[in-house]
């Protein structure tokens, strides 16, 4: 079995595949492929192991051949997942290894936001650093806050079980269905959509991106936030608007942001987020830590491996495609 691989992966899954005695191909060039580019690739393949791609209905119908895709993300949504499971083509995805690593970066944001802390570093770079004004660079303190979760699963919890431990925050969460776990481990208590707005000192986006969810939080949702709150996304960027968003902070509707994504990403360096205090961004940086990404990478060579020995993917977005066999 061949594997075409779209990005340069972490040795270990590499080594995984080879070990299997697959043989691979990667992109090894530093930007994203045309879906042309990579349906010439995929001649050759019988898996892809894709990161960062757009795999669209057309680049689907011209792969059908391929037996697994197996993503290098937990997200799935850059996946036109319907037409893959017609296509009776697995798609695989890596959940879990990434919560904690995602988790902490979306703490990292909250408290960057908090005391605006990318803006006072580049105050220093600017030479604006002068003499000490007791009334000036204030923050906020998080202790005792109140922290809502807006998708309540292995992400959100970690990021709620952080929160809980540092500032001993209450935690409300929004999700489809209860997260029975997270409510007997960390008291979380399951609110309505605008009850998570109105309650929460920091609301952190953990969902999926779907067409539920997508451009959720806008002006309505932000003008129901608390004048003092901080927006959270490590999710996806087309979950908030940011038009809305940057009104809502231009206008101290909220108090700040701290953004892992971004609509488009990347973000353009013009853009006005960047230059205001009290919000932090970073570059789609959530799951990028060494073991993590490790972690990732065995997990996408672990479900094409599986695929090779005639088994079932052990992490499966589209079951159905092995049900229905
Ligand atoms: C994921 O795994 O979905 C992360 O957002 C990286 O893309």
């Amino acid at each position: 079995m061949n594997v075409f691989i779209t990005r340069i992966i972490p040795e270990s899954g590499l080594r995984l595949l080879k070990e299997a005695g697959l043989g691979v191909r990667t992109w090894t060039q530093k930007r994203k492929m045309t879906r042309e580019e990579l349906i010439a690739e995929c001649q050759w393949a019988d898996a892809l192991l894709s990161a960062g791609q757009q795999l669209d209905q057309e680049f689907l119908e011209a792969s059908k051949h391929l037996k697994i895709i197996a993503l290098h993300s937990v997200g799935f949504d850059n996946v036109d997942i319907e037409t893959a499971t017609r296509l009776k083509i697995a798609v695989g995805n890596t959940p879990g290894v990434l919560s904690g690593a995602t988790a902490d970066t979306a703490f990292l944001l909250m408290m960057a936001a908090a005391r605006n802390a990318f803006y006072m570093n580049r105050k220093i770079i600017d030479g604006e650093w002068d003499f000490f004004e007791p009334t000036a660079n204030l923050g906020k303190e998080l202790n005792g806050c109140t922290l809502g979760v807006f998708g309540l699963g292995k992400i959100g919890v970690e990021m709620a079980k952080r929160c809980a431990g540092a500032f001993g925050m209450k935690i409300i969460y929004h999700n489809r269905s209860r997260n029975e776990e997270a409510q007997n481990e960390l008291g979380a208590e399951l609110v309505s959509f605008d009850e998570l707005l109105k309650q929460s000192d920091v609301l952190s986006v953990h969902t999926a991106l779907t067409p539920e969810t997508e451009g959720k939080f806008d002006l309505d949702a932000f003008k129901q936030m608390k004048p003092g709150s901080i927006f959270i996304n490590t999710a996806r960027g087309a979950i908030h608007n940011e038009k809305d968003l940057i009104q809502a902070l231009e206008n101290k509707i909220i108090w700040g942001a701290g953004l892992d994504v971004t609509n488009p990403e990347p973000m353009q360096p013009e853009n006005k987020l960047l230059v205001m205090p009290n919000v932090a961004v970073l570059p789609h940086i959530g799951s990028a830590t060494e073991g993590t990404r490790n972690a990732m990478a065995r997990l996408a060579a672990e479900n094409i491996i599986a695929v090779s020995k005639g088994e079932r993917p052990p992490f499966l977005v589209n079951p159905e495609v092995y049900s229905s066999l």
